[in-house]
């Protein structure tokens, strides 16, 4: 495994090495503490240990530049190309001209990356031996933009490595490749998905997963000449699996370097690599990199929208930039932005593009019609589906849009193409039959959501916190002034509730709103009725005494007899037909002709004979049921709530009411603006609520 020829780096001597600002966390409280005296006799033991393997040669230090000694950082080289680095951070920009003057002397090629490809050379990339494949990391300095360069000037097959954890901010401290396809490195340092594209390329028996302690010290920083690895420290363990590998370990330490986060490998720049056969032989690389710009428009700082849509799109391991920013001259006047989106993969970028999408982005480079599968079998979706929101959506079909019907979110696209125009509906997964054309990725997919104006922003979901009473009140007045209006236009509203509303003696303020018309749907389960019912029958809720607030004696039975006394009537309408049934939430809703829906579960007794267990086909029957209806109060039920608002477009309001802020959270996550949280006992907002409106 030694090299023919004898290696060559380059060093730079610890003049001017110090530790002058902070660009990394090892720095932090180290500034003026570097001894430079221990430094330099560190650094000249390295360099006679590796003078012993290697030619070493030497740069002139700059002045002003402590980090030049780290010279891993001053480019990448193969052959006579030499790609200097684009520091990200300004403090090195000043050893660039250094490095480019050295290596132009010498006779090599400078290939410069655009100035928008943040790229830290050698600390970032490294070439495995004997193989056409370039490590690159990504994330923290350099940027995944710079990475299908590499691939155009090297041609090698450049795999990007995600560096998730800040100590860890240059690949050559957490990576270490070693010929025969064997690799060294700290797992906790990558995110998944990189962990598995080394995983694919290094097989178990040839990978070495280094501990924290190792890792801490800088073992992955390691340069290796021959079958020797130099290094600041490699724990027993360590050791011993690398020289049962054919290496011997020589810990040298470099401990005064640690305090500007580099060690051995920082302190070195390799001038040869050994890529294996010919690369004339190689086979064209092309890079998996793909970059996409969306347009983003509305008030994307009031709202933090351009921040979010950057950290959604950094959070899922993509690279982001932001191009033309236009604020708007007054507060109220609009942001425009174009936000540059660079992905390792086609299918990282489709998912993180359709969540843009839901924040309001247009992809711009997207003028193709939309990719359309067909289904091979019923009730499954082609692999890689679109999955829709509540926003309006049109689907691009032979150059035109056509717009999305039966809006909902969660659903999938079916296009009929041969219609015209053509058509584009919503479909349930369920529903998908053999040969419909069901929309896959993104590409020919138009979101429109809104844009909430500044003041809009009191009026929505309030996720977290418990509403104070003032609160309550004031949503209460605005609540039953828009059901008010609702109502005078001729518009609907539905109320999704559980049975909470009459535990919390709820129920009879809910019965004052129906028989005063307000409500046109009540969507429930079992349980409500039951309790309802109960209540008017015997006085109690789940055995409770509601006006006294205590148990009453053979309690526990009543909800069950309610339930026997509705099937022996054949259901609620027939118990109040027959006078079984005299008051409440039920006999109202009979009474004024409420559509009302009982969707089962797996925990309800009897059941009632209106209780629909089938739950594909209770599904169908809520939303048939909210069809048409400007507002949904969600009432203290969060599986039934949750089902609806799944089921619901944009547009329609939704007020969400319930004594956990879990629950109001839940359900402002299906992202819809225009919706309002109350945290707060569902009764006492049902008696103001009732007050408010029955009253007036
Ligand atoms: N203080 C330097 C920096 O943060 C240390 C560079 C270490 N070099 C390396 N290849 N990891 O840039």
């Amino acid at each position: 495994m030694t090299s023919p020829a004898k290696p060559r780096v380059l060093m730079c001597p610890t003049d001017h090495f110090g530790v002058e600002y902070v660009i990394n966390p090892w720095m932090q409280g180290q500034i003026g503490r570097v001894d430079r005296d221990r430094a330099a006799r560190q650094w000249n033991q390295l360099r006679s240990t590796l003078s012993e393997l290697a030619e070493v040669e030497v740069i002139d230090p700059g002045e002003r530049l402590p980090d030049m000694v780290f010279t891993a950082n001053a480019g990448l080289l193969l052959d006579d190309v030499f790609v200097p680095s684009n520091f990200r951070v300004p403090e090195r920009d000043g050893e660039v001209p250094l490095f480019n003057r050295w290596f132009a002397d010498r006779g090599y090629k400078i290939v410069e990356l655009p100035r928008d490809q943040p790229f830290e050379g050698e600390g970032d990339a490294l070439f495995h031996p004997g193989q056409p494949l370039l490590w690159a990391g990504y994330g923290v300095r350099s940027g995944i933009e710079a990475h299908p360069t590499l691939t155009d000037i090297f041609n090698v097959e450049v795999v990007s490595l995600r560096l998730v954890d800040q100590r860890f901010y240059h690949l050559d401290t957490c990576f270490y490749p070693l010929p025969d396809g064997r690799a060294v490195y700290f797992p906790a340092a990558f995110d998944e998905r990189s962990l598995s594209e080394i995983r694919k390329r290094v097989p178990a028996d040839k990978r070495i997963e280094v501990g924290e302690d190792d890792a801490m010290h800088f073992t992955c920083n390691c340069v290796r000449l021959g079958d020797t690895l130099v290094t600041n420290y490699a724990g027993q363990d360590l050791q011993q699996r690398l020289n049962a590998w054919g290496y011997t370990v020589r810990c040298t330490t470099v401990d005064e370097f640690l305090l500007a986060g580099g060690a051995a490998k920082c302190l070195t720049l390799l001038l040869q690599q050994d890529l294996g056969p010919d690369p004339k032989s190689r086979p064209k690389f092309t890079s998996p990199v793909r970059t996409r710009r969306v347009q983003m428009a509305g008030h994307l700082l009031d709202h933090g929208t351009l921040n979010k849509a950057m950290d959604l799109t950094i959070d899922a391991g993509l690279g982001c930039g932001v191009e033309n920013f236009s604020p708007g001259e007054r507060s109220d006047q609009h942001t425009r932005a174009t936000l540059r989106v660079t992905s390792p993969s086609a299918e990282r970028m489709d998912d993180v593009i359709s969540e843009l999408m839901k924040m309001g982005a247009q992809p711009l480079d997207d003028l193709a019609d939309a990719e359309l599968v067909e289904v091979v079998k019923d009730g499954v979706a082609p692999d890689d589906f679109y999955s829709t929101t509540i926003y309006p959506t049109d689907i691009r079909v032979g150059g035109n849009w056509a717009r999305c019907t039966a809006q909902r979110m969660d659903a999938m696209v079916v296009v009929d193409p041969g219609s015209t125009p053509p058509t584009a509906r919503c479909a349930l997964m369920r529903d998908l039959k053999v040969g419909d054309r069901v929309v896959t990725g993104i590409t020919g997919v138009r979101v429109k959501t809104p844009d909430l104006r500044r003041d809009d922003e009191a009026f929505s979901f309030m996720s977290s916190s418990v509403s104070s009473e003032r609160r309550v009140e004031q949503t209460v007045e605005t609540l039953a002034w828009e059901i008010k209006r609702i109502k005078q236009r001729g518009g609907k509203v539905a109320v999704v509730a559980g049975p909470v509303v009459v535990h919390t003696g709820g129920g009879r303020h809910l019965e004052r709103l129906i028989r005063a018309g307000f409500i046109d749907v009540l969507l429930t389960g079992n349980a409500l009725p039951t309790h309802d019912i109960e209540l008017n029958l015997y006085g109690t809720s789940l055995g409770m005494d509601l006006k006294r607030g205590i148990g009453v004696h053979g309690g526990h039975k009543h909800h069950l007899k309610a339930i026997n006394l509705v099937r022996r009537a054949g259901s609620i309408k027939q118990a109040v037909e027959q006078g079984v049934i005299t008051g409440g939430v039920m006999h109202a809703c009979v009474e004024h002709d409420v559509n009302y829906v009982l969707a089962g579960s797996i925990r309800d007794d009897g059941p009632l004979p209106d209780t629909e267990m089938d739950l594909v086909k209770a599904q169908h029957a809520y939303a048939e049921a909210i069809k048409g209806c400007d507002m949904v109060l969600m009432l203290s039920s969060m599986l039934h709530a949750i089902g609806t608002g799944n089921m619901t477009p944009a547009g329609v309001k939704l007020v969400c009411v319930d004594i956990s802020p879990a629950v109001v959270t839940k359900l402002a996550d299906r992202g819809s603006v225009e919706s309002v949280g109350i945290v707060t006992d569902v009764g006492l907002l049902l008696n103001l609520l009732a007050g408010r409106l029955c009253e007036a």
